[in-house]
């Protein structure tokens, strides 16, 4: 059956995600009638390539959502609260990429290898879940559907690019000043980010958790419809531009052996093994960077306890953890 061609329209298709949003619809032939890139008033002038054609950038108003089938916002959580409704009242499906609606409980949160069948039941919203989260659902849910996960513990290795283009811009900016023998200065991040490690740059709560790991807590909790399921995380930046890298120890209900492990692996949609002792080759965020498949592998017992595993996982923030899972929601749809 020949799909439909759509109108869409990408919010915030300046930014870091936005640009990774129209490369993705482009590289994956989505069926794009119109396309309709919006950002902020700032923003009007400029244009971006799809399909060989220059697309003007349009300024955000509540009306420009018109006509629009598809729209996929990543312009931040303020945006999404402020202008998701206007495309929801002018018949669009939004497909947002912030935090704003990820835990109300009408709006599904997918991850199109995980839970593709939660998309039936969107009201006009489907979120997309925060980054780290998708990598890591990718590579724990056929883990999960060989015997029950009671409990996640996950370090994150953070890239900048999950503080967007601005975050990336610091990156590199602070590194060429350090090698020039100058003093990095924070603008975006409060702590130097070339050459450091820090504690992921979110609000920390009552609990002791950031902002970022309570994302992992609850949203795979909802995702994998599971609220037993507990889950530590400890989310980190490395001077790393644009894949998140993922320490992961799964503690499972039954034993699963590696063999097992490897097997569904294999199967798994979205996954791509890395897991060569040998040569010491595991997953690497230079190897992830602009690949659609999380990189999964240093798969081994974790000797401190039975029936439990761990491994390590990368995967590209912009596209797994961000653009390519709107686009593949949109696709579902
Ligand atoms: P603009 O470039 O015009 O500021 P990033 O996450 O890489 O920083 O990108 C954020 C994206 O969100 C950019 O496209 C930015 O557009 C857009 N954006 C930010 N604030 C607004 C706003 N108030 N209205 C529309 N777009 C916005």
């Amino acid at each position: 059956m020949a799909i439909r061609p759509m109108n869409v329209a990408v919010v915030g298709a300046t930014g870091a995600v936005g640009v990774e949003m129209i490369k993705t619809l482009e590289k994956r032939n989505f069926p794009v009638k119109e396309l309709r890139l919006l950002a902020s008033a700032r923003s009007v002038g400029k244009t971006a390539l799809f399909q060989g054609r220059e697309y003007p950038i349009q300024e955000l108003t509540p009306d420009s959502f018109q006509g629009i089938d598809v729209a996929l916002f990543s312009a931040g959580a303020s945006v999404s609260r402020e202008y998701a409704a206007h495309a929801v009242k002018a018949g669009a499906v939004v497909v947002d990429n912030s935090s704003c609606f990820r835990m109300d409980p009408q709006v599904p949160l997918v991850v199109p290898e995980v839970n593709p069948e939660d998309v039936k039941k969107h009201q006009g919203i489907i979120a997309n879940p925060n980054c780290t989260t998708i990598i890591m659902l990718v590579a724990v849910k056929p883990l999960y559907d060989l015997s029950r996960v009671r409990r996640i513990i996950v370090s994150t290795y953070q890239s900048a690019s999950g503080a967007g283009a601005k975050g990336m811009d610091e990156l590199l900016q602070q590194t060429r000043t350090v090698l020039a023998g100058g003093k990095a200065e924070p603008k975006v991040f409060k702590w130097p980010y070339a050459f450091n490690v820090f504690s992921h740059n979110t609000d920390i709560g009552e609990n002791g958790y950031n902002t970022e790991e309570m994302k992992m807590v609850n949203e795979t909790r909802k995702i994998l419809h599971d609220d037993a399921i507990g889950v530590c995380p400890t989310c980190v930046r490395v001077p790393v531009l644009r894949s998140h890298a993922e320490s992961v120890v799964l503690e499972f209900q039954d034993k699963v052996s590696l063999e097992e492990a490897l097997e569904a692996w294999k199967k798994a949609p979205g996954l791509t093994i890395v897991n060569d002792a040998a040569s010491n080759h595991f997953p690497m965020p230079c190897e992830s960077n602009e690949q659609y498949n999380v990189l999964a592998g240093r798969l081994r017992y974790d000797l401190s306890t039975p029936n439990s595993l761990a491994f390590f996982l990368c995967g590209d923030q912009l596209l797994k953890g961000a653009a390519l899972n709107a686009v593949q929601i949109a696709e579902l749809l």
